[in-house]
């Protein structure tokens, strides 16, 4: 089963949006198998970010991303990765339908609320960077419903 880190950012979880957020991926029925609230290191940023070093606003997103907790989750079901990204919408706010989470719930790029894995692989190595520990296993009873 395809698994994606989706992560509410600090302003996400200060606006009060992490029961809506994680109430849209439940509902549309993907199945939790880890979540954390943690305040990231710069370091521990920089890694999850590693592929935007360079980039004029790294700075301001490293200092963004750690200027409050966020809410750390991976999700599972048929194509998580891509679900996931439909679901938060374009990077720009501007640019996100209606109805999408960054569509519905904020205005500017530097602060898009949330953050989804933009493929399999970076899903894979984000998980491992957030969650050490290792994920939980267990079988919903709802999964035969959702998809065959
Ligand atoms: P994430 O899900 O957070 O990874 O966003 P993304 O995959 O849609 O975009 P990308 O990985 O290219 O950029 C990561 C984050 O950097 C974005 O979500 C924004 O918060 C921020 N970012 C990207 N481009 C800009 C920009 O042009 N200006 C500013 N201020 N922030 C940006
Ligand atoms: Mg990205």
């Amino acid at each position: 089963n395809e698994r994606t880190y989706i992560m509410i950012k600090p302003d996400g979880v200060q606006r009060g949006l992490v029961g809506k957020i994680i109430q849209r991926f439940e509902e549309r029925g993907f199945k939790l198998t880890a979540l954390k609230l943690v305040q990231a290191t710069e370091a521990h940023l920089e890694q999850h970010y590693a592929d935007l070093k360079g980039k004029g606003f790294f700075p301001g997103l490293i200092k963004y991303m750690a200027s409050g907790p966020v809410v750390a989750m991976v999700w599972e079901g048929l194509d998580a990765v891509k679900t996931g990204r439909v679901m938060l919408g374009a990077t720009n706010p501007l640019q996100s339908p209606v109805g999408s989470i960054r569509g519905d719930y904020c205005l500017a790029v530097g602060r898009n609320i949330c953050h989804g894995s933009d493929s399999v692989e970076s899903a894979e190595k984000e998980i491992g960077l957030w969650f050490p520990e290792g994920v939980n296993q267990y079988i919903s009873a709802l999964e035969p419903w959702i998809f065959e």
